[in-house]
């Protein structure tokens, strides 16, 4: 296999995990998190939304997230805008990279954004002009690239069309996302093959939810046709508000364990973010979703207690 030899790794926890939370997450909480991140040596994180707080409650406090993070120089710390109110929120927050996120399917384009794909593109040409012009790095996320929970199959040609249209709004970055995790290997394939004819493949993404399992093997099918970037949420938190059923990212610990068999660089510490999604996970009330999390943890506690204790 021609692997590369690194690969970067978005951690989109903060957002993407966190979104879907019902209890608040307090903002002390969700500022741990990103600067434990950032410790851990993630060089782009996705820290925040700046979307409308009725219709992602959780992500109401971006503002204040952003403003108390400690930054760390060569890390992005990335956040969602739909529209020109997020875009505003997110300059005065001094985001290093926005995010226009649209959809491969008109049915989920409605419900995550409340107008059809089309307008959508209409909604981010100014987003993206006023990004360009402030000197923001514009990354464009596709959802349900690989299947949507409305309309079932999506075409590869619909995909294909949102890549076009996202590269003529002037992204630096395009993101491959599986919405639901229903994707596997050979149509992810199909998939990266297909957008990478239209945009340079090492700016293409690929954001896999694990709902049906496939997110690291799509990761390995994604490396072998020459992407270099995928998104991961720590502890695999996560899943969409406007996507019933879809369960968290692939977990960042877990696809740091695959990349580093391989030989493949990253740049971030495995057992930190294994600390770290202990810590988020614990300080949410949920089960820890990495495999490679609960093996080590497990693996560490029992360490600890066979060794001799001092008196
Ligand atoms: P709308 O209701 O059509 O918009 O929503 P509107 O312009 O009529 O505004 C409605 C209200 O929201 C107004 O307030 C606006 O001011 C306010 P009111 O006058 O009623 O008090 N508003 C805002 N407030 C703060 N920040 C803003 C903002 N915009 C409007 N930016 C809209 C349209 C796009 C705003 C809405 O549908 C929305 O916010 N959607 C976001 C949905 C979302 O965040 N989904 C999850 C993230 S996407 C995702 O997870 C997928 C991804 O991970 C990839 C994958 O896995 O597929 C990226
Ligand atoms: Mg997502």
């Amino acid at each position: 296999m021609n692997l590369p030899n690194y690969v970067k790794i978005v951690e989109v926890g903060p957002r993407d995990g966190l979104q879907n939370e019902k209890a608040m997450v307090p903002t002390d909480v969700k500022v741990s998190l990103i600067n434990q991140l950032t410790e851990a040596g993630f060089v782009n994180i996705e820290a925040a939304s700046f979307v409308s707080p009725k219709w992602v409650p959780q992500m109401a406090d971006g503002a204040d997230v952003m403003a108390r993070i400690q930054r760390r120089p060569g890390t992005l710390y990335s956040v969602l805008t739909p529209n020109m109110k997020g875009l505003e929120g997110a300059v005065a927050a001094a985001a290093d990279e926005v995010v226009i996120f649209g959809a491969a399917s008109e049915a989920f384009s409605q419900k995550n954004i409340n107008c059809s794909i089309a307008e959508s593109i209409a909604r981010f040409e100014p987003v993206a002009e006023a990004a360009k012009e402030k000197g923001i790095r514009l990354r464009g996320s596709i959802s349900c690239a690989l299947g949507c929970p409305y309309q079932g199959e999506v075409p590869v040609s619909a995909v294909v069309d949102v890549v076009r249209r996202m590269r003529a709004l002037g992204c630096d970055e395009i993101d491959i996302a599986d919405t639901i995790g229903v994707g596997t290997p050979g149509k992810v394939q199909d998939v990266m093959r297909a957008v990478s004819a239209e945009f340079a493949m090492d700016r293409l993404s690929g954001h896999f939810h694990d709902t049906y399992g496939q997110a690291l093997s799509n990761i390995l099918a994604s490396l072998e046709v020459g992407i270099s970037i995928f998104h991961a949420s720590v502890a695999g938190l996560g899943g969409c508000p406007y996507a019933k059923g879809a369960t968290g990212n692939v977990a960042t610990e877990d696809v740091l364990y695959m990349l580093h068999g391989l030989g493949i660089h990253t740049g971030i510490d495995l057992e930190a973010v294994v600390r770290t999604g202990d810590y988020i996970s614990q300080a949410v009330g949920r089960a820890n979703s990495s495999r490679v999390g609960r093996a080590l943890l497990a693996k560490w506690a029992a360490a600890s207690e066979a060794a001799p204790t001092c008196a």
